[in-house]
């Protein structure tokens, strides 16, 4: 696992952009194309424009998959795919193909098997290995929509649907499991915000409590990276 503290949100979105375009450039090198894996919420907000700006990556190879989805129309202002495609998607030229929406309007059961579908066909097996995934924190320690004590981070699907969820925006959510995500070559979690720090702080240090946090068991086969802003152990 690799830690890096930033001292500006800048150097948070910096850090991680520079890490999702090498590790990139590598799988189109391995495969032909690269899958980046989008968080929502609010905090890659400024990763995704920053990564609209650069001439890095060849979008016409990059595959947009979504780590959960609020199932809300695509334009609703709660929607992952809206925050992305106003941040990022409308302005890059990537094939509209290649951005690969969770389906929210077939419902919550039905969108979340078509998304595992999705997944399963775009690499070929009923195993596949994602290249970067972006992850987020909240506040309560969950990462995608995998909320403590849920049923659904016991899941043996790839990814799954979920009850309304306990914090903002109350709504059924699809979420890919730990199955899957920890499958991925390369997991960033982009982490910002005074009101994680104990909890990041936990989960970095191995704490016992630290346990009862779904981003504490997120262990990929591959790299696992913390890009953390303000340090949890800063004065
Ligand atoms: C979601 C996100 C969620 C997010 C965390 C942190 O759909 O809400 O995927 O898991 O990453 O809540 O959000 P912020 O980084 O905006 O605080």
């Amino acid at each position: 696992m690799v830690i890096t503290y930033c001292s500006t949100p800048e150097e948070l979105f910096r850090v991680a952009a520079d890490m999702i375009i090498a590790e990139a450039q590598a799988a189109m090198r391995r495969n032909g194309f690269v899958t980046l894996t989008l968080s929502g919420g609010s905090t890659p907000k400024g990763l995704y424009s920053l990564l609209a700006g650069t001439d890095a990556l060849l979008w016409e190879r990059v595959h947009l998959l979504w780590g959960d989805e609020r199932v809300v129309a695509s334009d609703s202002i709660d929607s992952n795919y809206r925050m992305a495609n106003e941040s990022l998607i409308s302005h890059v030229a990537i094939p509209e193909t290649n951005v690969h929406r969770v389906k929210t309007e077939l419902g919550a059961e039905e969108s979340a098997a078509d998304y595992e579908a999705t997944i399963r066909a775009l690499y070929g097996t009923d195993t596949p290995t994602l290249d970067v995934v972006l992850l987020g924190v909240g506040p309560d320690g969950h990462t995608a929509s995998l909320f403590p004590g849920q049923p659904q981070l016991e899941s043996d699907k790839l990814v799954t649907a979920t009850p309304p969820a306990t914090r903002e925006p109350r709504v059924e959510r699809i979420t890919m499991t730990f199955r899957l995500l920890n499958r991925a070559s390369l997991v960033i979690f982009l982490v910002s915000g005074e009101e994680k720090v104990p909890i990041v702080g936990s989960i970095l240090s191995h704490e016992q409590e630290a346990n009862a946090y779904p981003a504490s068991r997120v262990k990929p086969d591959g790299r696992l990276v913390w890009a953390v802003y303000p340090s949890p152990f800063e004065p």
